[in-house]
């Protein structure tokens, strides 16, 4: 154990004794502890120690596997079918021990679901686990009762179809995770997140230019092999693992040819770990966010910062001489919350790149990309504020809320109302010492301008997302229109903290 994992420790011990004098008293913001996982922050203290690091490390060095994808069993045109099962299975990460995963389908991550604009998609969810699960399409378009919301659960033994079809213009970077009441967490830290990514016949990006898949997910092992449940730190800060791994693999190794371009498309699918990506002796080119391509490229940027949920599309031009070979890592970022001096400290590595020995020329992109239109001036607005913080005092003192607008999440409760097809402007303030990365089901926003020490930053460049992190006291405006009727969620996708009640419900009315 070395010093830094002893200041953590140390870190959590105390807290424990902090929060555990709330005894019997479930203040506001109480919730029960799902089954299987540690009681929240505020019930009585019962030993549940952070899990010591396994003793062996994982393999690492391999080359990166391609994502398994899901195939689609449909014989007709332009419709994607296919069958999704929750359920358990074991893999060896650690010699000599075996870990049980929650999947789809047996696969860690999920398997890569891939179709095109226009699609119509039929996906059956079979739900193996002994706990509820739904199938959420996050960021895109599709109506509110096919979206996998914490209102349509599907019960263990049970299945269900999710059918829609997906909009011209929607071409983009997307993820699929379940989204049940309280059990979210857990089932996303035991594997189950997919890549979902939709694509254009009219890409204008030269398909020379070599794709690459990148889910970056987070493991916690125990020594004995086995993935810990949440301690009552995780439940603050949001679960953080010590493994990041990328397509399942830990430091796996990607080659390109000397002078070669890549695209690649990055999904941060952990519970909460920020990735402030940079890739040794190179800039990268973003070329598109969460919904899909820029305007036009922007080059030169030395990192990206990808909070929890986020998707980025960058090209890589190797400036490598063979033999020779960069690293692209997660940069140290400070958060905010509790005891973030661990592994956020750290710089890690995520992926080795190699060059090969064959040389080849770069391939220019196009400057122009996907023209995005501003969303227009808003007719409507609305404010939202992230609170959190110990406690109320008294006599439930010491628990931990997670809030929006002061309110924990009611799935009986519509918290706001937007009217069909009005351009809406939102403002989301971060009232809390940690970062919350804001994000809305159903469509892709534009954010407009963030505010942090009374200094208002315009968004450089118009992008379609659907998450964005708000940091420690900032403030982040934005524009969006929802183009279907029905119940949308806004939360933070720090799921700890969505499940514990940084959530609400939008109705979106004619
Ligand atoms: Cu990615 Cu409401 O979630
Ligand atoms: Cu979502
Ligand atoms: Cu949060």
């Amino acid at each position: 154990m070395d010093r830094r994992r002893f200041i953590v420790l140390g870190t959590a011990g105390s807290v424990a004794v902090l929060t555990g004098c709330g005894g019997s008293g479930g203040g506001e913001g109480a919730v029960t502890p799902p089954a299987g996982t540690a009681p929240l922050p505020g019930s009585p203290p019962v030993s549940n120690p952070p899990p010591a690091s396994p003793v062996s490390p994982l393999t690492v060095g391999q080359p990166l596997t391609d994502l398994v994808r899901l195939a689609n069993t449909s014989p007709t045109p332009n419709v994607f079918a296919a069958t999704l099962v929750a359920r358990r299975a074991s893999k060896v990460m650690l010699p000599g021990t075996s870990t049980e995963f929650w999947t789809y389908n047996s696969s860690v991550p999920g398997p890569l679901i891939e179709v095109y604009e226009g699609d119509t998609v039929r996906i059956r969810l079979e739900n193996q686990l002994a706990q509820e699960t739904t199938v959420h399409w996050h960021g895109l378009p599709v109506p509110p009762d096919q979206d996998g919301n914490p209102m349509d659960p599907v019960a263990p033994g049970a299945n269900r179809l999710y059918e829609f079809t997906l909009p011209v213009g929607s071409a983009g970077t997307y993820w699929y995770h379940p989204h049940p009441h309280e059990f979210t967490p857990e089932q996303v830290f035991r594997g189950m997140a997919g890549l979902f990514i939709v694509r254009s016949r009219t890409d204008p990006v030269p398909s020379a230019i070599q794709e690459k898949l990148l889910v970056v997910s987070d493991l916690r092992l125990a020594a004995d092999g086995t993935i810990p449940p949440n301690s009552a730190m995780d439940w603050q800060n949001g679960r953080e693992g010590n493994y990041l791994l990328v397509n399942g693999q830990h430091q796996p190794v990607l080659s390109i040819d000397p002078g070669q371009s890549q695209r690649w498309r990055i999904l941060n699918g952990t519970n909460a770990r920020y990735l402030r990506l940079a890739l040794t002796g190179h800039t990268m080119t973003l070329i598109g966010t969460d919904g899909g391509l820029l305007g036009a490229p922007v080059p030169g940027l030395d990192e990206i910062l990808l909070a929890p949920a986020e998707r980025v599309e960058v090209v890589v031009t190797a400036s490598l001489t063979s033999p020779a070979s960069a690293v692209l890592q997660s940069l140290p970022y400070d958060r905010g919350g509790m005891g973030m001096i661990g592994p956020s400290a750290a710089t890690i590595p995520l992926l080795t790149v190699n060059s090969t020995t064959a040389a080849r020329a770069a391939i220019a992109l196009p400057s122009t990309l996907n023209p995005i239109a501003d969303l227009g001036l808003p007719t409507q607005s609305k404010s939202l504020v992230f609170s959190s913080g110990m406690g109320m005092g008294g006599m439930g003192g010491g628990m931990m809320s997670f809030l929006i607008d002061g309110k924990s999440f009611d799935p009986a409760r519509i918290d706001l109302t937007s009217r069909l097809n009005e351009i809406e402007q939102w403002t989301i303030e971060n009232r809390s010492s940690m970062d919350h990365p804001f994000h809305l089901h159903g469509t892709q926003f534009q954010v407009m301008s963030r505010t942090r020490n009374g200094t208002t930053t315009a968004e450089p460049f118009v992008a379609w997302r659907d998450t964005v992190n708000v940091a420690a006291f900032e403030t982040v405006t934005l524009k969006v229109v929802q183009q279907q009727l029905g119940k949308r969620m806004y939360h933070c996708h720090i799921l700890e903290h969505e499940s514990q009640g940084m959530m609400g419900v939008l109705e979106v009315i004619a």
